[in-house]
């Protein structure tokens, strides 16, 4: 059995021209393209390591995952708009595609007039994807939102006209723990205190209430993505490390999972919050919480704000009984940089801001230099693997659908992708249409009112794939059909 190979990587090594002289109907177009010459065959010429598809090198070649761009690839006109990190870039650019990147974002009536054309969008988080604006997306296959939420797209809409959805949830999660880390040092150190002190003219060197962090105990509540990465580094810094997650997960190094939140809030030093705002989440540390808190404990939430109980906090940190916290994130943040962080955005501003050992960042857990360009890597990843493969793993709007690559072995081989409603009776449907050919493989998933079949298939004349492509575009359930090969 071949194992499945990394498409993306393997492309720039398989360059190979696809001629448009069939005019035939294919993904990402609307308009056909004739299958390669390699349709057949697998194409000759020099592969990864040089060989040249003869002799030894023969079967390596025809293992090698085969690349399904039944189209030119500078057909693929994708448009990136809001500064989208060069690293990503740069990936859509090296297949070929057509990239306009524009710096800004556009308004919906210069969107509308743009988006008729392009088969790729790529944004973050100012451009609203309306109904409207998808409406009027005629071409458009994919949506790359290069930033951690896809509130701007209408994910449903978007759904039901067969356009994936990707973002990346998790390429910031290291610039969180690290951020973490530095909190955690400058709270047991009262630092932004001494800081704020000294621009203001006092000298004020103290060391009562200041602390190391080696031998301290961190407990982590939400031991995920960003958890667990700060387990590794505070450990290594000499903390003892404990942590509460609702699933049993295995402790990285020596960290070690405790029954109950209350086990955190009594054991720890400093408590660190890293759970999704969820309805079980909100207010998950409010003044019962607090209480259960050793005294002279510290705080931090780099996670939502909906997390932490702020009145409850502030009455903590004025009691005493905790010695400091560092919050990211608020129930209410503002939509750009200015002078916003007011009573009237939260009602309990004024007396946060006026404690002492408080520091208070505005939602920069995330953003570094090195998690811009890990999104761009990603979201244009998932971007180049749905156009090219149609993999629609980590999409947000659709069901998580992959099958192993086809490859040289395969030469007749196509891939189908069938976007449908979910409704009965459909895989009869499509499998009669598909039924004069063996069907290698196949996945369907569905997410809602959507579902996502994909399905390999052998023996595939050059002359079928129209018929194929248009017999399943005329079944009633179909939003759209893409056929790779
Ligand atoms: N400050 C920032 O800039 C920034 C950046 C990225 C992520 N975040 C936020 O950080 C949080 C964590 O992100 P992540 O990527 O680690 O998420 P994740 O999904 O990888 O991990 C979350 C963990 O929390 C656990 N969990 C859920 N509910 C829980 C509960 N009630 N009690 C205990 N554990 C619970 C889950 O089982 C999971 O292991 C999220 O809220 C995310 O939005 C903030």
């Amino acid at each position: 059995m071949t194992p499945p190979q990394d498409i993306a990587g393997s492309v720039n090594n398989l360059a190979r021209t696809v001629s448009n002289s069939l005019n035939l109907s294919t993904s990402p177009n609307l308009s056909f393209h004739s299958p390669p010459t390699s349709f057949r065959q697998p194409p000759s010429g020099s592969f990864r390591d040089g060989r040249n598809g003869s002799g030894p090198g023969q079967s390596y070649a025809s293992q090698l995952a085969k690349q399904l761009k039944p189209f030119d690839t500078k057909d693929v006109k994708v448009l990136l708009l809001e500064n989208v990190n060069e690293a990503g870039v740069d990936i859509l650019k090296e297949q070929g595609y057509q990239v306009e990147a524009l710096k800004a974002s556009l308004s919906e009536d210069q969107l509308i007039e743009k988006i008729r054309d392009v088969h790729v969008i790529g944004i973050r988080s100012k451009t609203k994807l309306t109904k409207k604006v998808l409406e009027e997306a005629k071409n458009l296959t994919v949506i790359g939102c290069f930033c951690i939420g896809t509130n701007q797209v209408d994910l449903r809409t978007a759904a039901q006209k067969g356009i994936a959805v990707f973002n990346s949830p998790f390429s910031n999660s290291r610039s969180v723990a690290e951020l973490v880390i530095s909190e955690i040092i400058a709270l047991a150190r009262q630092l932004t205190d001494r800081s704020m002190e000294l621009h203001n003219g006092t000298w004020n060197k103290v060391s009562k209430g200041c602390w190391e962090i080696r031998g301290k105990t961190l407990g982590i509540v939400g031991y995920g993505h960003i958890g667990s990465q700060l387990s590794v580094l505070a450990e290594s810094m000499g903390m003892s490390v404990i942590y509460y997650d609702v699933l049993t997960m295995m402790g990285l190094g020596t960290a070690r999972q405790v029954a109950s939140l209350d086990d955190v809030l009594q054991q720890a030093d400093f408590v660190s919050v890293h759970v999704p705002a969820t309805a079980d989440t909100k207010d998950l540390i409010g003044p019962a919480e607090f209480a259960k808190m050793k005294d002279g404990s510290y705080l931090i939430n780099n996670a939502r704000g909906t997390v932490i109980d702020i009145p409850a906090l502030i009455e903590a940190s004025r009691s005493g009984k905790i010695a400091g916290a560092a919050i990211d994130v608020f129930p209410n943040e503002p939509a750009g940089n200015g002078d916003y962080f007011s009573n009237e955005l939260n009602s309990w501003t004024k007396d946060l801001v006026g404690l002492k050992n408080m520091i208070l960042t505005p939602h920069i857990g995330g953003s570094t230099e090195e998690a811009q360009s890990a999104i761009g890597v990603e979201v244009s990843t998932a971007l180049v693997r749905y156009v090219n493969e149609g993999t629609t793993l980590g999409a947000v709007n659709l069901p998580e659908v992959n099958l192993r690559s086809l490859t040289h072995d395969e030469p007749n081989s196509m891939r189908v992708i069938y976007i449908h409603k979910n409704v009965p009776g459909v895989l009869r449907q499509v499998n009669g249409i598909l039924l004069h050919h063996n069907i290698e493989k196949q996945m369907s998933d569905s997410r809602g009112e959507v579902a996502y079949l994909m399905a390999d298939i052998s023996d595939v004349k050059e002359e079928e794939i129209r018929d194929l492509f248009q017999s399943l575009e005329e079944l009633s359930s179909c939003i759209r059909t893409r056929v790779l090969y």
